[in-house]
């Protein structure tokens, strides 16, 4: 205890000498892996750490020929205000730790702590906790997000709490601090859950469906150059014991997603049905397959 008490002394009265002088050239992410070994799997298994190799990408910006397609999936420096602009070592490593962490003007680390970092300088940030950090990229949805006036960030629901642990995984320096505030750097997409969509049956003139969404603070689904679809199926079983079906497909590109709290109608060509059946269904731009959000019979 002694013993660590006066390295620790050493350690930050002279805390320049255990620099390591790589970490501030921005290195690979494999290199944070080093000391930030658990931060470093969650991000590997991020749609940021593809989002350079991703097969759809390569091929959507002409295999890496479109100028324009290309800053936001491997950027040098995050800025909130602008796109950023492209990066030119280790393009393979998508949206990086160095993008979204290094900045050349203080060459040091910024984050939401304050912390003591002998490897490197590190700066507080607390703009890492607020939305606006992701708007350089995601420019649509964090549009859509500030209209809802919405206090929950991108964060808390894409970078969930993971409560107090180390931020280091690295002998001595995990010894020397202590446990703080963790979020999912795997950045979930997460999924709606049946509460977050209402849907109502009215029966007018003719039969009319509702859907509001009432849960997720941007619109369902949301993009900014993917192309999600959520699929709305409705069935039926007519009188005369034939069964019918109505599809809509709702997309970013089709200007006909899922507004924040405001209802989405869809007029039912039926006359005399006694009870529908719902699905709702969503394709994320990076999957093939759909999953269900949720399945309701309406009366
Ligand atoms: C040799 C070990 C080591 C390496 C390698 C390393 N770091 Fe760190 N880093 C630390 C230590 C120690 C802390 C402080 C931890 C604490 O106080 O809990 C830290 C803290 C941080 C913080 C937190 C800053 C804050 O204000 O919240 C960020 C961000 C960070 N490092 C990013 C990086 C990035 C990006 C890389 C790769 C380029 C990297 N680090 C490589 C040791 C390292
Ligand atoms: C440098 C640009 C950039 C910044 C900054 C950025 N992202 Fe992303 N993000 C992307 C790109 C590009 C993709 C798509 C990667 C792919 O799937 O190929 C993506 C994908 C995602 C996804 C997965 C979406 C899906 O379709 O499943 C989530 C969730 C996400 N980002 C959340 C965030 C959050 C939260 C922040 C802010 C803390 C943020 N991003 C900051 C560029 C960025
Ligand atoms: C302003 C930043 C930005 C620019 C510029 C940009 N993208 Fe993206 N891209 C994103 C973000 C953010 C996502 C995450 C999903 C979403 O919101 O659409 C994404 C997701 C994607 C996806 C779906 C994920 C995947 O890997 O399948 C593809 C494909 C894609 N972009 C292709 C392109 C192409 C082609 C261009 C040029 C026409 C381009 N992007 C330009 C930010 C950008
Ligand atoms: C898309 C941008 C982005 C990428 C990529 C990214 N981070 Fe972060 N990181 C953030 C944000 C935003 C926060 C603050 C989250 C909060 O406080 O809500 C954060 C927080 C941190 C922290 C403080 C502890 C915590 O979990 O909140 C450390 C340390 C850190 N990041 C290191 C890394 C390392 C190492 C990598 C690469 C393996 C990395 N980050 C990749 C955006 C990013
Ligand atoms: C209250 C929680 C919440 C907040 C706040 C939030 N999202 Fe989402 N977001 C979700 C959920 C849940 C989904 C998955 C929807 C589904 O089922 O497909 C999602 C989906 C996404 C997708 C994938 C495309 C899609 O429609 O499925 C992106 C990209 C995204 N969010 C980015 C952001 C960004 C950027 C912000 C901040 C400006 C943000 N989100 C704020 C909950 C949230």
């Amino acid at each position: 205890m002694v013993a660590f008490f006066i390295l620790s002394l050493l350690l930050s009265s002279c805390g320049d000498i255990f620099i390591e002088k790589d970490l501030l050239q921005r290195p690979q992410a494999k290199r944070c892996s080093d000391c930030h070994s658990e931060i470093f799997r969650e991000w590997e298994k991020s749609r940021h750490a593809v989002a350079w190799k991703s097969e759809k990408f390569k091929v959507e910006s002409e295999n890496y020929t479109k100028n324009k397609c290309l800053s936001c999936h491997a950027p040098h420096q995050v800025e909130p205000e602008i796109k950023p602009a492209l990066r030119v070592e280790f393009k393979e490593d998508g949206v990086s730790c160095v993008a979204c962490h290094f900045k050349e003007e203080t060459k040091a680390m910024h984050g939401p702590h304050k912390v003591w970092s002998p490897p490197h300088p590190s700066k507080q940030d607390l703009n890492y906790t607020k939305s606006f950090f992701c708007a350089g990229c995601h420019q649509e949805t964090y549009k859509e997000w500030h209209l809802t006036k919405v206090q929950k960030s991108c964060q808390d629901c894409h970078m969930p709490s993971m409560g107090d642990k180390r931020l280091v995984q690295k002998f001595p320096f995990e010894y020397f601090h202590s446990k703080k505030a963790r979020h999912d750097h795997s950045f979930p997409t997460g999924k709606a859950k049946p509460e977050d969509l209402l849907i109502e049956l009215e029966r007018g003139e003719g039969l009319r469906l509702k859907i509001t969404n009432v849960g997720i603070p941007h619109n369902l689904p949301t993009a900014d150059q993917g192309d999600p679809k959520l699929y709305i199926i409705v069935d039926a079983k007519l009188p005369s014991g034939e069964s019918s079906r109505v599809v809509r497909v709702l997309s970013y590109q089709a200007k006909n997603a899922l507004l924040y709290r405001i209802p989405t109608h869809i007029d039912l060509p039926w006359q005399g049905v006694e009870k529908l059946e719902v699905s709702l269904q969503r394709k994320l731009s990076w999957k093939e397959e759909r999953e269900e959000i949720l399945r309701v019979t309406l009366k």
